[in-house]
């Protein structure tokens, strides 16, 4: 923990951890979701599925990253099971049942948009009262704005080809 760096929180830092946590269960679970989804999913067009879900399943690993390392420099724990995320999740998890490419992206961008909602409200609850935590979870939406572009775009290239 850094000292100086937990008294510096305007709010309480523990909280924050909270917070912090809950997302970084969202994450590891995200993660599992577009990594198995990208091994399982068929369908047409399926190569440019995998490819951006692959990407996108390394951008939450690396948002677990950037979370767990906060978590620790505030003096909190990143949660040791995977039982808890499922405790302490916001956007749960989204088992790719079946792997028709379309009900695929529709799930993610489901996740995805629950993870923007989530990140919005984390923005909005913290504010510069935590300018640390504020400039990482920043960070990360804009991934995650980034990704429901990028799977909507995908769906609607699908569209367009199956209606011509
Ligand atoms: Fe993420
Ligand atoms: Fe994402």
């Amino acid at each position: 923990m850094g000292t100086k760096g937990r008294e510096i929180v305007g709010m309480d830092a523990d909280r924050v951890i909270e917070l912090l946590n809950k997302a970084f269960a969202d994450e590891w679970l995200a993660y599992y979701q577009y990594w198995l989804g990208a091994k399982i999913v068929a369908g047409p067009m399926k190569d440019a599925v995998i490819a951006e879900l692959m990407q996108h399943a390394a951008d939450e690993l690396r948002h677990a990253d950037m979370l767990s390392t906060r978590i620790i420099q505030l003096g909190g724990t990143p949660l040791t099971t995977p039982q808890r995320w499922f405790e302490a999740t916001n956007c749960g998890y989204d088992e790719p049942a079946d792997p028709y490419v379309v009900k695929i992206l529709e799930q993610n961008i489901k996740g995805e948009q629950c993870a923007i909602s989530a990140y919005h409200a984390l923005l909005e609850e913290v504010g510069m009262r935590d300018p640390v935590t504020y400039n990482m979870a920043v960070q990360i939406l804009q991934d995650e704005v980034e990704h429901e572009e990028d799977l909507q775009a995908l769906l609607e290239d699908l569209q367009m080809m199956r209606q011509r």
